[in-house]
């Protein structure tokens, strides 16, 4: 079989490794990929949104199944151009994608089928949503509706502060179209938990779950980024916690996503928060989320491609989907000044002892010798029977890798462990 795998971070790579693992696979692509995943699959240097290239890429190739792993391809139609030449693919169609595409949608559909989440308006006109800051309770959360490189959401602590992101987001339109709506939410309390399901848009099969560290610095400071680290399984992730997930959001929205006419097949990434009247949707993405992928992967037993197949044919239900009751860390090395300005082209050494436990998110080709081509550079995974060990392995091989200006977080995991001790 001849896989293609579109989209070119770190969590392609643990896609990639992981469908490597099938026998069946005789050539495994990745559009564009980057320089650091180069041993493990064949680079294709087309750009992920060149939706008509890929499709020309694929039917050329006699690509048998493309994975499209993320949300812009996914939301501009992708699988639909794919299927459309008769192509096999996993994710979802952008009639299902737009749960990630539009918050304005996703946040109606919670509303009209009872699934919990935060209180919200949603305002097209500038002048109302700046009027409506008047009297809205602080903190207060501001989202543009569309795509916005995971910047679109504002925690505004001030009335001037949501006045800014407001003005920002509707009036400069720093996120262009994405910010013609924007929805204002309440402020929710509690830890979070990442939860990425398998759906062919009958049948839920959750994976293990986890928790993202989204600021940059050690002890939740700094910006928000694309995700700093991650571990798995969340230890705030109870059975009771998953039972009630499971009745009061994942089946109900699979079936509303039905009822819409716009059946989601994929992988579904449940946001959600434990607030104190139970878990809440912060959001959806119509994708796997990075760094989770990167953590939850590495702990799946069974065929990673064969459960994709039975997504697409439809046959969920009877695939297996069995996880290592083990833990995973991955923490991020990033170059320094991400999510801002921050240098390229730094010489990057990884060992080559180390690699099966490296996914490579930033990296590139400059006279024969691999470089950092990106904030986030790379993550290093490691997996044990206890979550203090897979840190200490993690961190361990994060020692043996170089480039100049590295950071990374220190405390990855901190929390998580202090959850299991509490
Ligand atoms: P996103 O960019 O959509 O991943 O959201 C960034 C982060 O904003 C989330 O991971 C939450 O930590 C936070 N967030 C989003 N919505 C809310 C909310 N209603 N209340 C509190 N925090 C929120
Ligand atoms: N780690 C968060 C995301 O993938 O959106």
């Amino acid at each position: 079989m001849k896989v293609l795998v579109i989209g070119g971070g770190g969590r392609e790579h643990a896609i990639i490794k992981k469908i490597k693992e099938n026998p069946a696979v005789e050539a495994i692509y990745a559009l564009p990929g980057n320089a650091g995943m180069a041993d493990d699959c064949t680079l294709v240097p087309i750009g992920a949104t060149d939706i008509p290239a890929i499709v020309d890429f694929a039917v050329q190739t006699g690509i048998d199944y493309a994975v499209v792993a993320p949300d812009d391809p996914l939301v501009l139609g992708c699988v639909d151009a794919l299927e459309a030449k008769g192509v096999a693919c996993f994710g979802p169609r952008a009639n299902a994608a737009i749960i990630e595409g539009s918050k304005v949608f996703s946040k109606n559909l919670m509303k009209q089928y009872g699934i919990p989440t935060a209180k919200y308006e949603v305002f097209s006109d500038a002048a109302a949503a700046l009027a409506y800051l008047e009297t809205a309770p602080l903190p207060t959360v501001i989202k543009a509706d569309g795509l916005a490189l995971g910047k679109g959401v504002i925690i505004a602590q001030t009335k001037a502060e949501a006045t800014d992101a407001v003005k920002s987001i509707m009036e400069d339109k720093k996120f262009g179209k994405s910010g013609d709506s924007i929805v204002i939410e309440e402020f929710l309390e509690g830890p979070e938990i990442s939860v990425l399901a398998f759906t062919d848009g009958e049948t839920v099969k959750p994976m293990v779950s986890s928790m993202d560290h989204k600021r940059a610095l050690d002890g939740d400071r700094g910006l928000n980024t694309g995700g700093m680290g991650t571990v798995a399984p969340n230890p705030y992730y109870t059975e009771d916690v998953a039972d009630r997930c499971m009745k009061e959001i994942f089946l109900p929205t699979v079936a509303a996503m039905n009822n819409e006419g716009r059946t989601f097949k994929g992988c579904l990434y449940f946001g959600l928060m434990l607030t104190k009247d139970g878990p809440k949707v912060i959001e959806y993405n119509c994708r796997f989320g990075d760094p989770e992928t990167q953590v939850v992967l590495p702990l799946l037993e069974s065929d990673l491609l064969t459960i994709m197949q039975s997504v697409t044919n439809g046959t969920l239900k009877d695939a297996e989907v069995r996880f290592s009751d083990r833990h995973a860390a991955c923490v991020i090395m990033a170059s320094n000044g991400y999510p801002q300005a921050y240098e390229k082209g730094l010489p990057l050494d990884i060992p080559d002892s180390v690699k099966p436990h490296v996914f490579v998110a930033g990296a590139a080709m400059k006279d024969g010798r691999l470089v950092t081509n990106g904030g986030r550079v790379l993550g290093v995974t490691a997996t044990a029977d206890t979550l203090r060990d897979a840190l200490n392995s993690a961190y361990a091989m994060v020692q043996t890798i170089h480039f100049d200006n590295a950071f990374y977080r220190h405390d990855i995991g901190q929390r998580a462990l202090q959850a299991k001790e509490a």
